[in-house]
């Protein structure tokens, strides 16, 4: 059966209007259970992508995994600066502690349909935001970051990313400590013309 989506969501709109990101900074437990990060998992993997060819998936770290990669992430920037001190050292080892749940986003570039690029990666991007909305309307906070570990090689090896992929993003997921704040957003009217077809 084809089922059409029709009728309004106010609460939606609502929400899109009101979300905001939670700072990993200020994240805390709890985090989403099993069910609810596949509740978020399944939103999210439904957005639009031409060609159907499915240019993303989901890499979820939460409990011991999350100490394992920062020994990563501390390996990898001990091998960049020789001369690093530990409380640089300490960060990275603590960087994936902020929250109880980090989802990677993978872009994973196909090449058996002539999709560009350009449109694949796009679609990750939707991935992304959407595992934000969702988590919001799941009653969670959530940080999409990439930071300088999405690009390090030595990171995104032991990640297991092969060819072709990138890190879209890291999205940590928990709850708020802390109250959030607004940051300054474009005044529409200066973002939005109409195209008349006159010029
Ligand atoms: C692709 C991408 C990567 C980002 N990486 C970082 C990052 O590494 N560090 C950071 O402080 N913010 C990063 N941000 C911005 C945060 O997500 C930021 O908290 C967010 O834009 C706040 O906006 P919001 O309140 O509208 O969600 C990134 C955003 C995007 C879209």
């Amino acid at each position: 059966m084809i089922e059409l989506f029709q009728g309004s969501s106010p609460e939606t709109l609502d929400l899109l209007h009101r979300r905001r990101s939670t700072s990993a900074k200020a994240m805390g437990e709890p985090g989403p259970d099993a069910g609810q990060l596949r509740q978020i998992l399944q939103a999210a993997s439904r957005v639009p992508d031409h060609g159907k060819l499915f240019p993303w998936r989901f890499l979820v770290i939460e409990g011991d995994a999350r100490a394992k990669l920062g020994e990563v992430l501390e390996e990898a920037l001990v091998v960049r600066n020789a001369g690093v001190g530990e409380s640089l050292k300490r960060f990275e080892r603590n960087r994936f502690l902020r929250a109880p749940v980090i989802v990677t986003v993978i872009s994973s570039l196909k090449t058996e349909k002539p999709i560009p690029e350009w449109e694949q990666r796009l679609s990750a991007g939707a991935v992304c935001q959407t595992v934000l909305v969702a988590a919001a309307a799941a009653g969670f906070g959530a940080n999409w970051l990439t930071e300088w570990c999405a690009y390090d090689e030595l990171v995104t090896e032991k990640l297991g990313l092969a060819e072709g992929e990138k890190i879209a993003g890291f999205i940590y997921i928990g709850t708020g400590t802390a109250p959030l704040e607004e940051r300054p957003r474009p005044v529409l009217d200066e973002i939005v013309e109409h195209w008349t077809g006159s010029n």
